[in-house]
């Protein structure tokens, strides 16, 4: 068994940023309403040229440079999105050509918000046995080409942008344990009906705005709360380690209510809970991508510490995963 590491990180932010000031000029909302429910000051929008890939590969260019490698050392492109340049070919692919990463497999996988967390065990697998020497990691979306400007409860959430690391052998920043899960039972509740087999684009699904993102966000934030900690704590005991040894949490950024929920009911302080949601909305699988990035950046982490990825998403699915700095 190899020991599996993060290598390198990188991040991607679109530079135009849409306020809760803009939002009040377009829709019956307020910056109040969207601080106080949300903790969403602002987000970023990647403008109408850029597909989900461009975000991806800006991201996966710093972290290969973060890795000290070059594209061509990159054995495999895993891409979680659920806002792909188009149905197929894959987002990765698309990376993978336009990075130059020639001996690199690549494939996108779907699990929603918790996309990046189930990309990177599945990339620790690869590295454990020995099968990849370097995998890229990413996590990017466009959101904002999903959502539905006209529902107030949804579109001021979202935002783009993308994270990406890579994962190869390494003692430092070592992977200890992955936990994922999922409850398909609860998939109606955060989806975009149309647009595949079930329900192929027709004027219908389109007059009735079935290609757009749809939540019952209550439900979501009940559940969220529960599968999160239930995550993180699996991923802790599984990586031999009790809730004190942790430094930091990355979650997912859906909702600041949700975080200081989560930080509550694990009972740790809200310091230990990493948050960037006031700047950049929900990404989806970029959210933690981003967060990670950011967080290794601003020298939150030092070395020695352990820390844990959390995230919930679409699905339903839900993940977590310890990291020892
Ligand atoms: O990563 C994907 C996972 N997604 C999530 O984690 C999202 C989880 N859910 C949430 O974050 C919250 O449920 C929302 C932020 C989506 C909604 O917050 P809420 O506190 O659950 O509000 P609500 O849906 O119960 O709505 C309360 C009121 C309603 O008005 P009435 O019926 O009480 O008169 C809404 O119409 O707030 C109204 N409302 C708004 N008002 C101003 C809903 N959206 C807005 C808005 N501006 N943007």
């Amino acid at each position: 068994m190899q020991e599996a590491g993060i290598l390198g990180l990188g991040c991607y932010l679109p530079p135009k940023r849409l306020t809760n000031s803009d939002l009040e000029k377009i829709m019956d909302t307020s910056d109040e309403w969207i601080i106080t429910r949300t903790g969403i000051k602002e987000r970023r929008i990647a403008s109408s040229e850029k597909a989900t890939s461009d975000l991806g590969l800006e991201a996966s260019r710093a972290a290969i440079k973060d890795a000290g490698l070059k594209p061509e050392d990159i054995d495999l492109i895993i891409t979680a999105t659920i806002t792909p340049d188009m149905a197929f070919p894959a987002t990765a692919c698309i990376i993978q050509d336009k990075i130059g990463a020639r001996n690199a497999a690549a494939f996108d996988i779907n699990a929603a918000c918790s996309g990046f967390v189930f990309a990177l065990i599945i990339a620790q697998q690869f590295v454990n046995t020995g099968f990849y020497r370097n995998v890229l990691v990413v996590g990017a979306e466009k959101l904002t080409s999903i959502v539905d400007w006209k529902d107030r409860s949804t579109c001021i959430l979202f935002g783009d942008g993308a994270g990406a690391c890579v994962v190869g052998r390494s003692e430092d920043r070592r992977i200890l344990s992955g936990f994922m899960g999922a409850d398909g039972s609860g998939g109606h509740l955060l989806s975009v009906p149309a647009g595949g087999s079930r329900l192929p684009a027709t004027e219908d699904t389109l007059k009735n705005g079935l290609h757009f993102l749809k939540m019952e966000g209550n439900e979501v934030f009940k559940i969220a709360v529960r599968i999160m900690v239930d995550a993180a704590n699996k991923a802790i005991k599984k990586a031999g380690l009790e809730l004190d040894d942790i430094s930091l949490f990355i979650p997912h950024q859906a909702n600041i209510r949700i975080l200081l929920a989560v930080a509550r009911r694990l009972g740790v302080p809200e310091e230990k809970i990493f948050m960037n949601i006031e700047r950049y909305g929900n990404m989806s699988a970029a959210s933690t991508a981003v967060a990670l990035a950011e967080a290794g950046q601003q020298k939150k982490i030092k070395k020695g510490d352990n820390i844990v990825l959390v995230a919930f998403g679409g699905g339903l699915t839900y993940g977590a995963a310890v990291i020892k700095w």
